[in-house]
């Protein structure tokens, strides 16, 4: 069955027509060509998928587009303008905290869903809050010490963290 999605991606009103079945993951990637989100083990369990929908943050391969009429989703194409990088994306390179890359984007998305609740975290929030987002590479730590000085350069800059 064909079902009508009416919803804001990334600031851009989205109407299209989707299979009822599909996930707001396969909507992304497959409808949308937003293929910066990841798809890893669709059963919700290694957080690459992660994007914001209503401030939330969300594993898409676990919302049905059913799920997703009149929702504000952001994904990590809406992160940065052009070549200017969100500063949580600025810290992740300056801390080497993308080596493949693939879990990136999902951790990324964590970390602005954090900030934007919990503007100072503390090194348990951080690490509890990621908590389901699976990386292979990196050990974790640059991860936390690139949200952390994210958290604190973002202190002092009075924007939104999605604009
Ligand atoms: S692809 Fe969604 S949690 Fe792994
Ligand atoms: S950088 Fe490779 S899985 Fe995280």
């Amino acid at each position: 069955m064909i079902g009508l999605v009416d919803v804001r991606v990334n600031g851009v009103r989205i109407r299209r027509h989707v299979p009822g079945h599909f996930t707001l993951l396969r909507f992304l990637r497959e409808s949308e060509g937003l293929t910066g989100t990841k798809c890893g083990c669709e059963i919700g369990e290694c957080g690459a998928c992660t994007v914001i929908m209503d401030g939330v943050a969300v594993n898409s391969c676990l919302v049905l587009t059913a799920e997703i009429d009149g929702s504000e989703i952001w994904t990590v194409e809406g992160l940065s303008h052009g070549f200017d990088l969100h500063p949580i994306q600025e810290a992740f390179l300056e801390y080497d905290a993308v080596h493949c890359g693939f879990c990136t984007p999902g951790l990324v998305m964590a970390a602005v869903a954090l900030l934007n609740e919990t503007p100072d975290p503390s090194e348990d929030e951080i690490k509890n809050f990621i908590a389901g987002n699976l990386c292979r590479c990196t050990g974790y730590l640059p991860i936390i010490k690139a949200i952390a000085e994210a958290a604190y350069r973002l202190r002092d800059v009075p924007r939104p963290l999605l604009a």
